[in-house]
């Protein structure tokens, strides 16, 4: 399957990331349609192409906006969420550097949809010149007059603030951004009630992924048929995947859905040389492993689903032989264990253990009890914790050993040992995380 750039099309022109750049080509040309259409258009126009959320869950993003009530009275907020902090995601933070206008002229015409005056960008701290980028991006569109008060002359206002996070993963989950957002600790709401209802200061929102919003401009300039061409029935459109690892091309390669990981790893140049796939991840450290018989799966919500994993930001990672799965699950726990905000039981105990006993392991002072141990206690943080953090930290030991429980009994013995550092496959060429 041959990559079909859309969102990325003009990237490396040298000034992709000016509104002349964008303009050039065709930019801001769809939200002028948008307001022409009418707002409950367009919301019906985002349902039928069926737009899946690419935050990591998928949730069909015209639906999402149609649980916004309409004509209450009260104010609406779209909120987009440009945290990306899975370890292994890297497509949102690139996309906003080579092409913030697609971003707002997505806010321009969501915000239009779902009646909404005020929209928020919250980007993680930790990357100033995205920030610096994306605030430079939003004062040429104010100065255009495509925000601020009666655009074009439609009477509609929208005013766009970009608010720069402190750098925590779980301000990525909805409802401890908007915590966040309010100037309160990032920690997760208990839903009911959901943001649609009571989200931003209590108030109806939306909280959608940049590459979700990044879509809708040529959804409207291109139609539901056009979308729809690409991807399957069930996972139509296309994708910014993001390949990293052991590959000889890391980097972000737009194709439609259902592409397979063999395809991809193809364009990405193939496993390092002389090396071969020992296990890869489709979207995240946050779903799990599969092994390389599972290469040629489509890369599509329902077949990744169906093998046993998920798709999640679509963001694969690609480890060769050398690596220690002991070492990269590890690693990863680490990384959970950091990040669990503290707010229920089951995770922020339950990350501790995991991650102290995969320690021991890793150093070759485990024991076979060990492994039942952290079975067991992956069992009592998924599905029992307050938020998708602890289900999240629950995934990658069980896959891993499933499909490597020789080499996690070996490190019972033996320190784990590879010739690379886990956490590197989760740094691009060119990316700064
Ligand atoms: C711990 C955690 C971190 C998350 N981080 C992000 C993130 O950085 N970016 C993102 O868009 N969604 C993230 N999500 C998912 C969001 O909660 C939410 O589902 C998403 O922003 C919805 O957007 P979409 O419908 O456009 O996919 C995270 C979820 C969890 C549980
Ligand atoms: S699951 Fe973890 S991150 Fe989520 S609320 Fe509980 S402690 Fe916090």
């Amino acid at each position: 399957m041959t990559l079909t750039p859309v969102l990325t099309a003009h990237w490396d022109d040298k000034d992709s990331y000016t509104i002349g750049g964008y303009m050039r080509h065709g930019g801001y040309t769809a939200f002028k349609k948008a307001f022409a259409q009418g707002p409950d258009d367009i919301i019906s126009l985002v349902k039928d192409s069926g737009l899946r959320g690419r935050g990591g869950a998928g949730f069909p993003t015209g639906l999402k906006w149609s649980f916004v009530p309409q004509n209450d009275g009260k104010p609406h907020y779209l909120v987009v969420n440009a945290d990306e902090s899975e370890p292994g995601a890297c497509k949102d933070i690139p996309l906003m550097l080579a092409n913030p206008h697609a971003l707002i002229e997505g806010i321009i015409i969501a915000s239009f949809a779902m009646r909404a005056n005020h929209a928020f960008i919250y980007l993680r701290g930790e990357v100033p010149h995205v920030f610096r980028r994306v605030n430079a991006a939003i004062r040429e569109a104010y100065t255009a007059g495509y925000l601020g008060k009666n655009i074009m002359g439609s009477g509609f206002n929208l005013d766009v603030v970009l608010h720069a996070g402190a750098g925590a993963y779980i301000c990525g989950e909805e409802t401890a951004l908007l915590d966040s957002l309010e100037g309160r600790r990032g920690q997760p709401r208990l839903k009911p009630p959901f943001p649609a209802v009571a989200g931003l200061y209590a108030s109806p929102s939306c909280v959608n992924n940049v590459e979700t919003i990044a879509n809708i401009p040529h959804i409207v300039n291109n139609g539901v048929d056009w979308f729809r061409s690409f991807g399957t029935e069930k996972s139509p459109g296309f994708k910014l995947f993001a390949v990293s690892g052991h590959v000889n091309r890391p980097g972000i390669y737009e194709a439609p859905l259902g592409i397979t990981m063999r395809e991809l790893l193809e364009h990405a140049g193939g496993v390092r040389n002389g090396h071969s796939v020992k296990f890869w991840l489709p979207g995240g450290s946050s779903v799990p492993m599969l092994t390389p018989d599972l290469l040629d799966t489509p890369l599509t919500y329902e077949d990744i689903a169906a093998a046993g994993s998920m798709l999640g930001t679509g963001t694969p990672m690609v480890f060769d032989e050398t690596t220690s799965v002991v070492r990269a699950v590890a690693g990863w726990l680490a990384f959970y264990k950091h990040e669990s905000c503290g707010k229920c039981t089951p995770c922020r105990e339950g990350t501790y253990w995991i991650s102290d006993l995969l320690h021991r392991l890793e150093e070759g002072h485990g024991t076979e009890s060990d492994l039942e141990k952290v079975v067991e206690l992956c069992g009592q943080i998924a599905g029992r914790s307050f938020c998708a953090l602890g289900d999240a930290a629950a995934t990658p030991f069980p896959a891993a050993l499933k499909h490597f429980r020789d080499e996690f009994v070996q490190a019972t013995t033996t320190p784990a040992n590879d010739t690379f550092n886990p956490l590197a496959a989760t740094v691009f060429a060119g990316a700064t995380r």
